[in-house]
């Protein structure tokens, strides 16, 4: 029921010679049978967005001010990421809470600026390696949840990704085990709240996924998907993800 989703973050990474990548990848998928989506950085958003026009592919950015417009050096408001053609937005990811201090209300109430500006928010949250060994992983989770996501979320406005902190960048991954643990809590967490709508809201996973491992992560039931950093970068590494997701969901 819930489709599957491959999104890419591209992070600051990308200049106009990347673009060949999301042409290549627009010609190995034509017809997907799971949604794609590239979140470049903002200066190529237009661009890129011009590339996927009338593709399978959709944009979004990588964050947004939670105000319509104003005094924000620096900032991006989500209009201008669908002025730029993005659909999406990802938001709370963990560099941003790290590199920026982006509390759990902060991203709520980006998270409430994206809905209301017609973008689909991929809500990110994860535990630190720290919070892991002293098995405070749910726990985390849970408040990052309750704290994060606002309310009246949907299955068509929010998409949630689960991003252990230790595993982004890192080349290593939770076990499958630790992987639907977790996925199965935020699912629980998420019908509680949401009712049949979080049934549909997809939960995906991120942190070091790759060609190599992708299959086996994609079997668990709860994962709808995965957020992917560095392996998005190049079509040759993207490509076979999105081919193994739409085997797993497809
Ligand atoms: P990674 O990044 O795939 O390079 O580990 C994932 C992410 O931070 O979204």
């Amino acid at each position: 029921m819930r489709r599957g989703l491959a999104a890419g973050n591209w992070k600051m990474n990308g200049t106009a010679a990347s673009l060949g990548e999301v042409e290549a990848l627009k010609t190995a998928h034509t017809a997907p049978s799971v949604d794609i989506l590239i979140c470049p950085p903002a200066t190529l958003l237009d661009r890129l967005s011009a590339v996927t026009h009338g593709s399978a592919i959709a944009t979004g950015g990588q964050d947004c001010h939670p105000a319509k417009a104003g005094a924000h050096t620096g900032d991006i408001a989500a209009a201008m990421i669908t002025d730029a053609g993005g659909t999406h937005v990802i938001l709370g990811h963990s560099e941003r809470r790290a590199d920026h201090q982006e509390t759990d209300a902060q991203v709520c109430a980006k998270a409430k600026a994206a809905l209301e500006g017609g973008l689909i928010a991929v809500i990110c949250l994860g535990e630190s390696l720290d919070e892991r060994e002293a098995g405070q992983t749910l726990d985390v989770i849970g408040s990052q949840l309750a704290g994060s996501l606002p309310d009246g979320l949907t299955g068509a406005t929010a998409v949630i990704a689960y991003e252990p902190i230790w595993a982004i960048g890192t080349g290593k991954i939770p076990t499958i085990e630790q992987i639907t643990e977790v996925h199965d809590f935020i699912r629980a967490d998420l019908v509680a709240r949401f009712g049949a709508e979080g049934e549909a809201i997809r939960v995906l996973y991120g942190g070091s996924v790759k060609p190599a491992n992708a299959a086996e992560i994609f079997a668990v039931a709860n994962v709808d998907g995965a957020l992917v950093g560095g392996a998005s970068l190049k079509a040759e590494d993207f490509s076979p993800i999105i081919s193994a997701l739409e085997a797993a969901k497809g």
